[in-house]
């Protein structure tokens, strides 16, 4: 078992895929993670899932989207914060002319209030442990989307464009507190939110097996975001980074290979 590094972490969308693949990571790393998610269920499955390493996990139910329950959240973390890393998402899937409102509202409020809700929350603690050395750190989970959108995800894309443009104004503004704001934009991940989509009827259709030859695995994202989460990035502030094995660099037209 590894020493505790004595850093605090929150991830919000522990419960699941990426989140819970960073989650793990950074428990090994050391860190005490603050594992914020609304499946109360999937994230007491995931605490035992970590095994011995779920001693310095801390499971917390929270609605990112839900102003009060994030304010209660961070309560529970204390007065400093070495890092944010916000995975809670949700995709729904639809043309534009028929999507329900209700639908718009999920993706917006979760994909891009939450995120503002959270990281809004966690500047005076992140302030609160920054140093000269050692900035505080950010980073948000926007997406292939944002860079590249596609049809039948047109909430979902506004929802990432618009966590990539609040990541470039954080990053501007927090400069000066010594906080680091980055975000990820990857493409297909195996999760299960892409198996939730795996035989969509509204036409939705991810982007898929990339140039390289394969779908994402989640370790591949939490990879750039130890990087960014470590020394190595303590001069990276506002970017977006692809991880997407090339998918969005060039259109590989149906049947050319
Ligand atoms: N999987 C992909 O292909 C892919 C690609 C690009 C970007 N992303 C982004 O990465 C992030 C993580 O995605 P994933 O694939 O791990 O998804 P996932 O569905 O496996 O996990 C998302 C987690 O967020 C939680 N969540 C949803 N709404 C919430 C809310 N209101 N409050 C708190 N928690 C909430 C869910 O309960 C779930 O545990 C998301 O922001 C997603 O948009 C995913």
């Amino acid at each position: 078992m590894t020493e505790g590094t004595g850093k605090t972490v929150v991830i919000t969308g522990a419960a699941s895929g990426i989140g819970q693949a960073a989650s793990l990571r950074l428990l090994q790393a050391g860190w005490t993670v603050f594992g914020l998610d609304l499946a109360l269920g999937r994230l007491a499955e995931t605490a035992n899932g970590f095994g011995a390493w779920q001693m310095r996990f801390r499971p917390v139910a929270c609605d990112v989207a839900d102003a009060a329950a994030v304010a209660g959240a961070f309560a529970q973390v204390g007065a400093s914060l070495n890092a944010l890393v916000c995975c809670a998402g949700v995709l729904r899937t639809g043309l534009l002319e028929s999507m329900p409102i209700e639908d718009f509202d999920l993706v917006l409020n979760t994909n891009l209030r939450g995120t503002f809700l959270c990281a809004q929350q966690a500047l005076p603690r992140l302030r609160a442990a920054a140093t000269p050395d050692d900035p505080a750190r950010v980073v948000l989970l926007s997406s292939i989307a944002a860079l590249r959108p596609k049809i039948v995800s047109g909430a979902y894309a506004a929802s990432k464009a618009a966590v990539s443009q609040l990541c470039r104004v954080m990053a501007a503004e927090w400069a000066p507190s010594g906080v680091l704001v980055n975000a990820l934009a990857p493409g297909t991940v195996d999760t299960p939110m892409i198996h939730a989509v795996a035989s969509d009827t509204k036409g939705y259709r991810p982007s898929g097996v990339s140039p390289i030859g394969r779908i994402a695995r989640p370790d591949d994202v939490v990879d750039v975001m130890m990087f960014l989460l470590s020394d190595a990035a303590r001069y990276v502030t506002g970017t977006t980074i692809p991880v997407d094995g090339g998918t969005q660099a060039a259109f590989v037209p149906p049947g050319s290979r």
